[in-house]
């Protein structure tokens, strides 16, 4: 927990400013971003990715988490961004993105955001399947522009990871398999509008395993050449190779994490060449790390000998990923971070569902109600993946860094709760 300390009045210091102030002042539950920390860790991807691939991307997958604050920062250290959807489009380009520096991916993406991305000369778009390809083309030829594309393929590569996010294996929903994608070439070869670039896959997420890397690097260059070798006739190479992210991060203190330099050499292990233009995608690596949730902690229930369950003022609704993948997360007490131990306590959210579960025995020091909990790592798939369940309101961003704070997404309130609900006139 590599960015945090203890500040004189013994609170939990993130980017430099005291956790239970920012609890006092925005309200829990609080996602806060040390964005000093996202900045470099977007910076570190891009130096280890130059040193062994100078015409190299970074890509950052903006489904790790995504708002206009964010846009902006990365637009500063100059990376690309994806996007999955007509939404996070919209937001990226609003926040003054730049179009050309976007990739579009998603399994099912529609005529309608397929057309606002050739409209906004997006740079490039990953087409995932053969009612993509057509439908694009089409777009293309009526909007009279061409767009660069690139093909993505399920590798058939089974990454050592939770199996709700393996996406390279042969049976998953993404992507051409290996063999239908010489076809797919061909087609977008011989379209009129579209300009195919390069391949992509994308094998999981939060791998620990740094083979799985290597074998998708290695498969993906022998499907590049199966391609070719099928192009012949059109004289035609793929310029781009594009392998997705999924880089482990540490939840708990001592979990194993992936650094760029380790990710990178491996796949330059497998494809030794530095002209290659390589894309990566990292998501989790460059936001995982840098966020933390903070909660009032309210009621408890002590089962002897069973469980004592400790209730935060959150749960599933502002993180999911529990009940989903059975993640696991660290946390402390914010306004005395330093307490020793004293007792096994459970983590409930306050949602009306037993799975609602934030983190299963923990050692922290006693609770009591009105204690600031943060836990950690929540950076990544939280803010994005919040709902309204329960109609609980979602909580605020705070970006912090060098003891600076900006509240850059505010809390809903109950009147945003009426604001497509057409029945309810105020
Ligand atoms: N590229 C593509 C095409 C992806 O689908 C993903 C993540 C990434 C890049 C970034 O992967 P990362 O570096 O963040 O592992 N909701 C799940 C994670 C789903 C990941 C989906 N794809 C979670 O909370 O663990």
């Amino acid at each position: 927990m590599e960015n945090f300390a203890v500040n004189e009045r013994g609170h939990l210091l993130i980017g430099g400013c005291d956790a239970v102030s920012l609890a006092n002042e925005y309200g829990t539950p609080l996602y806060v971003l040390d964005k000093g920390m996202v900045t470099n860790r977007a910076l570190e991807f891009k130096k280890a990715l130059k040193k062994y691939y100078p015409n190299g991307e970074v890509i950052y997958a903006s489904k790790a988490l995504f708002c206009g604050a964010l846009a902006k920062l990365l637009n500063e250290t100059d990376l690309c961004i994806d996007v999955v959807s007509g939404g996070e489009l919209f937001v990226a380009l609003k926040a003054g993105f730049p179009a050309e520096r976007i990739f579009f991916h998603g399994n099912n993406k529609s005529e309608f955001e397929l057309e606002m991305a050739v409209k906004n000369n997006l740079g490039t778009i990953v087409v995932d399947n053969w009612h993509e390809l057509l439908l694009l083309n089409s777009v293309a030829d009526r909007l009279e522009k061409k767009q660069r594309i690139y093909l993505r393929i399920a590798p058939g590569v089974n990454a050592n990871t939770h199996v709700h996010i393996q996406t390279g294996q042969e049976d998953s929903k993404f992507g051409f398999t290996k063999d239908d994608v010489k076809a797919a070439a061909k087609k977008a070869v011989q379209s009129s509008n579209l300009l195919l670039k390069g391949i992509h896959c994308h094998v999981g997420s939060q791998i620990t395993n740094l083979d799985s890397f290597y074998h998708t690097a290695k498969i993906m260059d022998k499907i590049k050449t199966d391609i070719e070798a099928e192009l012949d006739p059109f004289n035609f190479k793929l310029e781009e190779l594009d392998l997705g992210g999924g880089l482990a991060i540490s939840y708990l203190p001592g979990d194993l994490s992936i650094s760029p330099e380790e990710y990178i050499k491996a796949i330059y292990k497998a494809l030794p060449d530095s002209s290659l233009k390589l894309r990566v995608e990292p998501g989790r690596y460059l936001v995982g790390e840098a966020g933390i949730t903070l909660y009032t902690v309210g009621s408890s229930k002590d089962i002897p000998g069973i469980r004592k369950y400790v209730a935060v003022d959150g749960g599933m609704s502002d993180n999911p990923r529990v009940a989903l993948y059975d993640a696991k997360y660290h946390a402390i007490v914010a306004n005395r971070p330093n307490a020793p131990s004293e007792e096994k306590v459970s983590i409930a959210g306050r949602c009306c569902e037993t799975g609602d579960m934030l983190i299963y025995d923990i050692d922290l020091p006693k609770l009591k109600a009105g204690d600031i909990l943060a836990i950690f790592s929540t950076g990544a798939y939280n803010y994005s993946m919040a709902s309204n369940y329960n109609l609980l309101p979602r909580p605020a961003m705070v970006f912090v860094s060098e003891g600076k704070k900006e509240l850059v997404v505010r809390r809903e309130t109950y009147e945003d709760l009426l604001l497509r609900d057409l029945a309810i006139k105020e």
